[in-house]
């Protein structure tokens, strides 16, 4: 007799392992495959000289080598929290205090992802609903859904979110009286994963007031996920969403070392509404009552010597050149394509690729397979959507990283790509299922 099913709990039977593990799995089993899927960062620039230096100068001193071997606290080293309040705020031009912040409102946790993950637990019941740009970053549709989340979307163009677009669906949702339950408004709105797409600066105020104005139930919250900011390549910062949250009420702001850093690192930060750092600690507590200590540490050691901000400069040259290159293997493959589109992201690592309506790059399609075949691998656009109520995705989009190719790998993955395109063009695609394009 088989053994009884596991008593697994509701939340463990929403989740279900991500779609992209078998894309990885593809990337490690295939040799000579050129991986443009992978979310991984460039592996030739991580600072692994500046981190070895940083390790050696804490453990060269008794004191500082006992301090980050302990225990750290559950909030997270409160130097290091006191210079990234001071980065963020910095960069928006303002003190902590004139947007109603301090370093109690600073939380580090493992990785931004902690942080989604955390604040899933403390906002959300099943039913409850989040509103998200569309496409956006899968693995938090992921989290939402094993929340038991409903995740409505709002419509990207160049200039990111449609706003216009946020306020209807805010209106639709009082009239029908669904407002109640809606609890947050994710955006990444510096260089989006996966679309590159920014949100442009008059947005930004615009978001916050709209928060403001709809939150007659309970307070309705912006996430904003800054996790690409500091990789920028074009033009100037801009001004996050937080800067406009003048009481510090309506905004979380999250960030990472990851990307600008190293991944290894495994290091977020996040600027809270400070009701919510307490639920937040609660949890964190439950958890792991404290990120690892000695990489917060690491992290410190990099920021007070300057490493860190030298490092963010020269990454922001190597992606710049990379990122032209794709962009110009783009042009070169693609440009006699017609009806093919991509961004051109002024930061971040992902280039948007629209094909065609009859190239279907989903999994089922025959895009990904002729794409094998030819030694090249995307992400599918449509793990990026949520499907629409008849249960619908775009069909014929790709996300694109330059984050982890070489520069000839990124021009000869284009090629290749293109090369798969061109078998589908003669032999048609999937029979008579339309696509719909964003
Ligand atoms: C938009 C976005 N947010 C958050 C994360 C989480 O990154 P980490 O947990 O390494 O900080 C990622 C990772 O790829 C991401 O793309």
């Amino acid at each position: 007799m088989p053994p009884a099913p596991l008593p697994l709990s509701g939340k463990s039977q929403r989740t279900t392992d991500s779609p992209i593990t078998y894309f990885i799995q593809k990337a490690i089993e295939t040799p000579g495959l050129i991986s443009l899927a992978a979310g991984l960062v460039d592996e030739e620039s991580l600072p692994t000289a500046e981190i070895g230096a940083a390790v050696s100068d804490l453990m060269a001193d008794p004191a500082t080598a006992r301090a980050a071997l302990q225990y750290g606290s559950t909030q997270g080293l409160s130097s290091l929290r006191e210079k990234v309040l001071h980065h963020v705020c910095e960069a928006d031009g303002v003190s902590p205090a004139e947007i109603g912040l301090s370093v109690g409102d600073v939380v580090l946790t493992t990785g931004s992802q902690q942080l989604l993950y955390l604040l899933g637990e403390a906002l959300f019941d099943p039913g409850d609903i989040v509103i998200s740009e569309a496409p956006s970053y899968f693995v938090y549709h992921s989290l939402l859904v094993s929340k038991g989340v409903r995740v409505l979307t709002v419509p990207m163009d160049d200039g990111g979110m449609d706003v216009d677009a946020l306020e209807a669906l805010l209106k639709r949702l009082t009239r029908s009286g669904e407002i109640a339950r809606v609890k947050l408004i994710y955006t990444i709105d510096y260089y989006q994963n996966p679309t590159g797409l920014t949100l442009v600066e008059d947005r930004r105020p615009r978001l916050v007031e709209l928060v403001r104005r709809f939150s007659t139930y309970q307070r309705i919250l912006i996430l904003e996920d800054a996790a690409y900011r500091e990789l920028r390549y074009s033009g100037d910062d801009i001004t996050s969403v937080k800067r406009f949250d003048e009481r510090n009420e309506f905004v979380i702001y999250t960030s990472t070392f990851s990307k600008p850093c190293a991944p290894g690192l495994k290091t977020g930060y996040s600027l809270l509404p400070t009701e919510l750092v307490g639920p937040i600690l609660h949890l964190k507590g439950n958890h792991d009552f404290g990120s690892t200590n000695l990489t917060q540490h690491v992290v410190n050691r990099l920021m007070d010597t300057g490493a860190y901000h030298r490092h963010v400069t020269t990454l922001q040259d190597v992606y710049r050149a990379k990122r032209d290159r794709m962009l110009r293997a783009l042009e070169e493959e693609f440009g006699d394509l017609p009806g093919a589109v991509w961004t051109v992201p002024a930061g971040g690592l992902y280039v948007w690729l629209t094909l065609p309506s009859h190239i279907d790059t989903g999994p089922g399609g025959r895009l990904v397979p002729a794409a094998l075949e030819s030694g090249v691998l995307y992400v599918p656009g449509e793990f990026g959507h949520v499907p629409d109520e008849a249960g619908r995705v775009p069909h014929n989009e790709a996300r694109l990283s330059f984050g982890v190719a070489s520069s000839d790998q990124l021009a000869e993955g284009i090629r290749r790509l293109r090369q798969a395109c061109r078998g589908l063009e003669r032999a048609g695609s999937r029979g008579g299922k339309v696509a719909v394009g964003v």
